[in-house]
């Protein structure tokens, strides 16, 4: 599994210093995702006139975007405190209890990946959303009793990038669901800038640009790369980004200008090379990649299918004209398989 590579959005170990010092603490810092801020700012407005806890929140979104950092604001915003957990995390039901029964009143509950929760933890979670409560059984068989224990009036956030696999009823248990999107490129350029003037990064304008066409449209994935770039400048330059010393440590970093990496490229020119196009099983791709196929599905073939190079059918994947185009390849015969 390759989600340490650079152009990754999931969060790898060399995120989370730079990411906290970086991470907006203000609805109004937030930038993008226009939509969604305006609902939420509602929502906290709505919830602080009553005096009550917001309604559980929904965010789902591909990793990178900023479900995680929108929590943060939200409880700020409430002056609520967070507490930060995830799906995986939380094996026994015995362990979620534990959780939710040390939380106080207007407390944040965030679970990330929270697709990945278990059945039986997920069927405790339904009464502490629905009615702030806890069900303990006790004894076994025919004699077993419930035993129903109030819990203090708390706001779960869940986070998730896969919708499809959570459950119906954990999903209607949310007041409120949002979809962040994929960032335009004007926004991570100004991202770009607010970051490096927290970092104190002297930046000209074309490699802000730079690095922003790089990003993948995702934040995380922005930071990392101005980040990376930095560490550059400072070792073959004075420090400060400039455009030319930008290009060499993107040529270095083997990041092209729509932010593919070798990965990336391999997985096309297998399709392309390999198998005339495809259509591609995604098992060969892996076999030919070195990449798990849940990677290959889940980290590589979303931006791919986003930039319009790759496309998924019934049979397998085939690679589009523009795909050969960006590999400057020819398209044996001239013809795309699906038209
Ligand atoms: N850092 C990561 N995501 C951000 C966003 N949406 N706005 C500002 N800074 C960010």
């Amino acid at each position: 599994m390759s989600d340490d590579r650079i152009i990754s959005g999931s969060e790898t170990n060399d995120d989370g210093v730079l990411d906290v010092a970086l991470r907006p603490k203000k609805m109004d810092e937030y930038i993008g995702q226009n939509n969604v801020k305006a609902n939420l700012k509602i929502a906290i407005e709505a919830a602080k006139k009553r005096g009550e806890p917001i309604e559980h929140v929904l965010l789902y979104g591909a990793p990178g975007l900023g479900k995680t950092t929108l929590a943060h604001i939200l409880a700020n915003e409430l002056g609520a405190n967070i507490k930060i957990t995830s799906g995986p995390a939380i094996e026994k039901s015995g362990d979620l209890a534990a959780i939710l029964t040390n939380l106080s009143e207007g407390d944040i509950l965030f679970i990330d990946e929270i697709h990945r929760l278990n059945k039986v933890v997920e069927e405790i979670l339904y009464p502490a959303m629905e009615d702030y409560a806890l069900d303990i059984i006790i004894g076994k068989g025919p004699s077993a009793r419930t035993l129903r224990i109030n819990l203090p009036r708390i706001t779960i956030i869940g986070a998730t990038t896969k919708m499809s696999l959570l459950s119906a009823p954990l999903r209607d248990r949310f007041g409120m669901v949002f979809h962040l999107n994929f960032y335009e490129q004007a926004d991570i350029e100004k991202i770009i800038n607010r970051n490096a003037k927290i970092l104190k990064i002297d930046i000209v304008q074309d490699a802000a640009q730079e690095i922003a066409k790089r990003s993948r449209r995702t934040p995380r994935v922005a930071n990392r790369l101005l980040k990376r770039v930095r560490d550059y400048c400072d070792v073959k330059d004075d420090g400060a980004i400039k455009i030319n010393t930008c290009q060499s440590a993107f040529a270095m970093l083997e990041v092209d200008e729509l932010g593919l990496d070798w990965v990336d490229r391999k997985i096309l020119e297998t399709i392309i090379e390999k198998y005339d196009g495809g259509p591609v099983g995604l098992n060969t791709i892996s076999a030919a990649t070195g990449e798990d196929m849940a990677t290959v599905e889940d980290v590589y073939e979303p931006y791919l299918m986003q930039l319009g190079f790759l496309d998924r059918s019934p049979r397998g994947r085939i690679a589009t004209d523009n795909a050969y185009k960006h590999l400057g390849r020819e398209r044996r015969g001239g013809q795309n398989k699906l038209v």
